[in-house]
């Protein structure tokens, strides 16, 4: 990315004006407490929250250096509490029970529905009843996939109330990558819908989620219980078009009865309809108190060997990070609108649709559809319409909408704007400018939020009251969070320079393990360094202290912020009994970021025939999800090996965009590879 524009802008005046943080002395001086006196900077922090019972133990325990022992984080021991309850009872008892929590808006603009926290709490109960009934009881894994509805945010808060683990596997994702997901975590219950429409498209949730667990009894793996929100008969179908289809979606013909009915599959010893189940249910649910430590919710995130790692989080850090983060970087007020388009299948809907919002009592828009459907002006749309104030989306959405010009965001008075995020991928500068300018009319803060599933909640960004900011940084570190960067010898990168992006210790909502495998979390982010939790992101650092994250300096990929591994990519394409080999690499897209560009070597006897290339295409999205598919898909009838067998992959991102400067290619064991491969490209445009 470039790094071109330094230019400077501050703070808007009237964010600043009622900040909680409204300088850089005061960041300065918070962000100094914060890492001399955890527990004072912390423990005033936490006052705000309902403890059970208070901290009997150390605040803060931890070990980083894995050449000392056991990694470990440890916040708050002793100390009980329960996220559900500190997300509604905590407020409905402070006689805010009418407030709303969120305004759901529809795929269809016809829909909406409006929620607030007393309403919510009686739903968790009843839900929370529902799963205790069925013997969920304390530490089980409860999978979760489900479309952005207000269930989703029930049954997320149910779980959490009764001491359970929620596992929520974003909607997008295939039946094989839900089933592994459910098999790895030893999932007892799944709670899903019947189906969702995804702009003009269906996306038949329980027909996948029944895939799913017939994968699951094939290994034994026992459910107890599917439990289903029938949301279909509630919602606006997209117009149908002349041929009886959605706008020839096919899935209108076979999913819909002749009366126009959403028709599903019944497992009647396992499926249970979600408004059969709470109909005559108590709505009082005692929480249940939990250890600072224990387990809150797993979220599956890409590793590099291409097995999905679940990452941990626990109750009691990672509850005061999602806070205060979401307090501080969108300098949050009582009378703000907050809308993020995040899913909550992914870690910044957890922390920045669910809990960091519920747990500050703020109203927020719940957006069920996309951002350009019915038409390109609907974000703008439901921020004009709900007076949205803050507002955080990603820079594939940014760059998507920056395609169709000023135009239709001009349509709107968006004026209620004051902060805008960013978050999930580096932002160009560009778009930065875009969003900053067009969708800000130059009278907002910009809040460029860098983090990762593991950091449970923003670690490097501006605050919108104080920092004065850069486009494409996301400026210095959050209260608590102590950045480095370390050159490959692990010597630390002190002032200007570049490096590996690491931390030097923990906060409070950093992750405590990989479920199930300690050792992964240790090898994955402690054993590079040792003594720092590493990122797997370069950074820079430039003369006034400024980060700037560059990206991925592992074999991960960033596809429209999604986070992808090619060796994830890699084995789904040798499944297909056409590829001996595969080789898949990140080619920059002017939307996405980066999109998948994949060498395959075939097997004797096979053609590279257009029908391969959309099997090999079809093969990723089913063992991994549609967001994942190809762009491009390019023979390789050999791969550019050195003479230990390591496949050069600098080489492969090169050929993918077409360029001959690859430098020193001397101990590749066949050099004449490389002009093969170029020979091979696939015409621009054409997968
Ligand atoms: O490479 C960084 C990029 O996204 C990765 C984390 O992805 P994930 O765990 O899926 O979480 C995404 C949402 C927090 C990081 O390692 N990334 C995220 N935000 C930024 C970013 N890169 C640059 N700037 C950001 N603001």
């Amino acid at each position: 990315m470039s790094h071109g524009n330094e230019q400077i802008f501050n703070p808007a005046e009237r964010v600043a004006k009622i900040s909680h943080c409204s300088s850089m002395e005061q960041y300065k001086q918070m962000y100094d407490k914060s890492l001399k006196d955890p527990e004072a900077f912390w423990g005033d922090i936490a006052k705000n929250f309902h403890f059970e019972q208070n901290v009997t133990g150390k605040f803060m325990d931890y070990n980083f250096d894995i050449s000392k022992g056991k990694i470990f984080i440890r916040w708050m021991e002793g100390a009980k509490t329960n996220i559900c309850y500190n997300c509604l009872d905590r407020h409905v008892l402070a006689g805010k029970g009418d407030q709303v929590a969120f305004y759901w808006e529809g795929n269809d603009p016809a829909d909406a529905e409006v929620v607030t926290y007393g309403e919510l709490l009686k739903e968790v109960c009843r839900v929370a009843n529902v799963l205790k009934a069925k013997g969920v009881a304390k530490g089980d894994r409860v999978a979760i996939y489900m479309p952005m509805i207000k269930e989703l945010v029930v049954a997320m808060l149910a779980v959490a109330r009764i001491g359970a683990v929620h596992s929520i596997v974003f909607g997008g994702y295939s039946a094989d990558s839900l089933a592994d997901r459910m098999l790895d975590a030893q999932a007892s219950v799944l709670i899903t819908a019947d189906a969702v429409w995804r702009g003009a498209k269906l996306i038949a949730l329980k027909e996948i989620a029944d895939d799913a667990l017939k994968v699951c009894q094939a290994k034994n793996v026992k459910v107890k219980m599917s439990l289903v929100v029938q949301h279909m008969k509630n919602v606006t179908a997209p117009q149908a078009s002349s041929n009886g289809t959605a706008n020839g979606n096919p899935s209108k013909k076979t999913h819909f009865d002749d009366k126009g009915n959403f028709k599903v599959g019944w497992n009647s010893g396992l499926d249970v309809w979600w408004h059969e189940a709470v109909k005559d249910v108590s709505s009082d649910c005692p929480p249940e108190w939990m250890d600072t430590e224990d387990p809150l919710f797993m979220l599956y995130t890409s590793g590099s060997t291409g097995k999905p790692k679940g990452v941990l989080h626990t109750v009691g850090g990672y509850m005061l990070y999602a806070a205060t983060t979401f307090k501080y970087t969108f300098d949050y007020h009582p009378d703000d609108v907050y809308f993020c388009t995040a899913d909550i299948g992914w870690i910044t809907g957890h922390t920045y649709v669910t809990y960091g919002p519920m747990l500050n009592n703020a109203t927020s828009v719940l957006f069920e559809g996309v951002p350009t459907y019915p038409h390109i002006g609907r974000f703008w749309e439901i921020i004009k319409k709900y007076k949205v104030s803050k507002f955080y989306t990603a820079p594939t959405a940014i760059r998507a909408l920056m395609k169709f010009g000023d135009e239709p965001v001009k349509k709107y008075d968006i004026s209620s704007l004051s902060v805008l995020g960013s978050v999930g991928e580096p932002i160009n500068p560009e778009a930065w400018m875009w969003y900053y300018q067009i969708v800000g009319d130059s009278n907002v803060s910009i809040a460029d939020t860098f983090w990762q599933t593991e950091t449970g909640g923003h670690v490097i960004t501006p605050l919108p009251g104080a920092t004065p900011t850069k486009p494409g940084s996301a400026c210095f570190p959050f209260f608590g969070v102590e950045v480095a960067l370390l050159d490959d010898e692990g010597k630390e990168v002190k002032g200007e320079g570049e490096g590996y992006l690491v931390f030097r210790r923990p906060w409070p909502g950093i992750m405590r393990t990989v479920y199930g495998n300690h050792e992964r979390f240790e090898t994955t982010y402690f054993k590079k360094f040792p003594g720092f939790y590493c990122t797997g992101d370069g950074a820079r650092r430039d003369k006034d202290g400024y980060i700037w994250v560059t990206g991925r300096i592992d074999d991960m990929l960033n596809v429209s912020g999604h986070l992808l591994s090619t060796a994830q990519v890699e084995s789904a394409l040798v499944e297909h009994p056409a590829v001996a080999e595969s080789a898949v690499v990140a080619r920059p897209h002017a939307v996405k970021g980066e999109c998948l560009y994949c060498y395959v070597t075939l097997a004797e006897g096979n053609d590279f025939t257009e029908k391969l290339i959309v099997e090999l295409r079809n093969k990723v999205r089913t063992k991994i999800g549609a967001f994942a598919t190809p762009d491009y898909m390019q023979l390789a009838p050999g791969l550019p090996k050195t003479r230990s067998g390591k496949i050069m992959r600098r080489v492969l991102r090169k050929v993918a965009v077409g360029d001959r400067d690859f430098g020193d290619i001397s101990t590749l064991a066949d050099p004449s590879i490389v002009e093969v491969l170029f020979q091979h490209r696939p015409k621009e445009g054409k997968v």
